[in-house]
């Protein structure tokens, strides 16, 4: 593989595809606790074996590098690096991943390895999780941990991700542990130390004389304003505050949005908890890429009346439930009667790829930048045969990754691009009926066996074709 060939490849998560939930000395994770028996775990699954991608990865790794991929994004469980969120290393789960990185380097796939993906050790949710400022340092000591193993091999890292909406679902929908709703502090408080615990992760990693590059991973929250909205600039400004600025700016300028604090006042939000130390932190701990994980924009309108709302669709084809939100005073969501919404309410509008990019490289200059996840998720049967015929998803991905060149086309510095997700998995509240996979996994089975579906085979010419005609002259 050439040095700057195009990465194509595909993402997971550790709690949403390992299972082995209490193997091998792992400790409980937050998600374990919540999805044994909380009531708002509504549709009652788990992730104790998922796909089995313990017991599986080696197969799964196959399948990638057969399907012409150059590398696979995958995340650390920090409950099986330290089963009590601090202290002690478990042996074997660096040994667990030693052997995945090791595979993945073996079969020709660069590993992207990410630090944090939603599922905190219960023993550090338990005093706080990223509401408490002292998670900001058993990270970084995590973090260390993981970049002393496996830094020699691994040279792509991301530390947190999505950290505004796992903050938003954990504190504004409560969908997710600990199911605080509508707790704007609270909600800023956790994007915050999840802010400052990346830039001090990062700035670890610079000061290790290791040779690859970190970064962070965002959802994608593309703002845009239907045409009769009466302040389409000031809702702008408050969307951009409210969804991602705050970790863009720290991340990639390192310094907070000059907005923020005042903003926060005027609305009567807490911020007791920001610190002058941390600008320091920001500036040591300015990012080498961005990972952009793109699905949807925000598309919004002034608010209208009633109280602050929000929107969200666990059910499914169950439910007709829209996402969106409505903040009292500052803005709510719109539907935009042209645009496809996929059966949980979300809307499906693959230019928000190119929108999204394009505002970045607007916003932040030439930052080079990852597309971490983009998918579509759907119920699947398999036919007679037991083949899954999956055009819609094949025609979604298509236009997002059409735009994807666009931008490239137009100047962004695009690096590489992840499928969410490689092979079906749990899909966090929505269980295992929302399936993102390229390759089928019937969660019947014990053997949990694995069937590419059409779009694994569209998806390995499609990367075919990218290289035949952009990189082999
Ligand atoms: C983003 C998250 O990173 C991932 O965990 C999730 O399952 C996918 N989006 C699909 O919704």
């Amino acid at each position: 593989m050439s040095a700057d060939a195009f990465l194509w490849g595909g993402a997971t998560a550790s709690y949403q595809c390992e299972g082995a939930w209490n193997e091998d000395g792992k400790g409980l994770g937050e998600w374990d606790v919540f999805s044994h028996g909380n009531p708002l775990n509504i549709n009652g699954a788990t992730g104790d074996v998922s796909c089995d991608f313990y017991h599986h990865f080696r197969e799964d790794i196959d399948m990638m590098a057969s399907g012409s991929q150059n590398t696979f994004r995958f995340s650390i469980s920090w409950s099986r690096i330290l089963p009590e969120g601090t202290g002690k290393v478990n042996e074997k789960g660096i040994d667990f991943y030693n052997s995945v990185i090791d595979y993945c380097l073996e079969k020709g796939l660069e590993p992207n390895v990410t630090l944090f993906h939603y599922d905190l050790p219960n023993a550090i949710a338990e005093k706080g999780g990223f509401a408490n400022r002292e998670t900001i340092d058993d990270f970084v000591a995590y973090a260390r941990v993981c970049f002393e193993a496996f830094g020699d091999r691994v040279k792509l890292w991301a530390t947190i991700n999505e950290p505004r909406y796992y903050a938003y679902c954990s504190n504004m929908v409560g969908n997710y542990p600990p199911n605080h709703s509508l707790d704007f502090d609270r909600y800023f408080k956790v994007c915050y130390h999840e802010a400052v615990a990346s830039a001090k992760a990062v700035a670890l990693y610079h000061s290790m004389g290791l040779t690859g590059q970190i970064g962070i991973v965002i959802d994608s929250c593309n703002v845009e304003t239907s045409p009769e909205t009466r302040e389409p600039e000031l809702i702008k400004l408050k969307a951009d505050l409210f969804y991602d600025q705050l970790v863009l700016d720290t991340s990639i300028r390192g310094e907070l949005p000059g907005a923020l604090v005042p903003f926060l006042r005027e609305n009567d939000i807490d911020t007791s908890y920001i610190k002058f130390e941390d600008m320091l932190t920001f500036q040591r701990g300015k990012i080498d890429f961005l990972g952009l994980n793109v699905y949807n924009r925000m598309y919004l309108t002034d608010y209208s009346e009633g109280e602050t709302e929000v929107f969200h669709n666990n059910r499914g084809a169950w439910s007709k439930k829209k996402e969106g939100i409505r903040i009292k005073d500052w803005f709510e969501t719109t539907d935009d009667p042209n645009t496809k919404r996929n059966l949980w309410g979300r809307e499906i509008y693959p230019k928000c790829m190119y929108n999204a990019l394009m505002e970045i490289r607007g916003r932040y200059g030439d930052i080079p930048v990852y597309i971490t996840e983009n998918g579509h998720g759907c119920y699947e049967t398999p036919g007679p045969d037991g083949r899954v015929e999956d055009d819609d998803r094949i025609d979604m991905m298509q236009g997002y990754i059409d735009n994807m060149i666009k931008a490239m086309d137009d100047g962004c510095n695009v690096k590489g691009y992840y499928a969410w997700s490689p092979m079906d998995l749990y899909s966090w509240v929505n269980g295992y009926e929302k399936r993102y996979g390229l390759v089928y996994v019937d969660f019947d089975d014990p053997a949990r066996p694995r069937t590419p579906k059409k779009s694994y085979y569209w998806y390995k010419q499609l990367i075919e074709d990218y290289r035949h005609d952009r990189e082999s002259q």
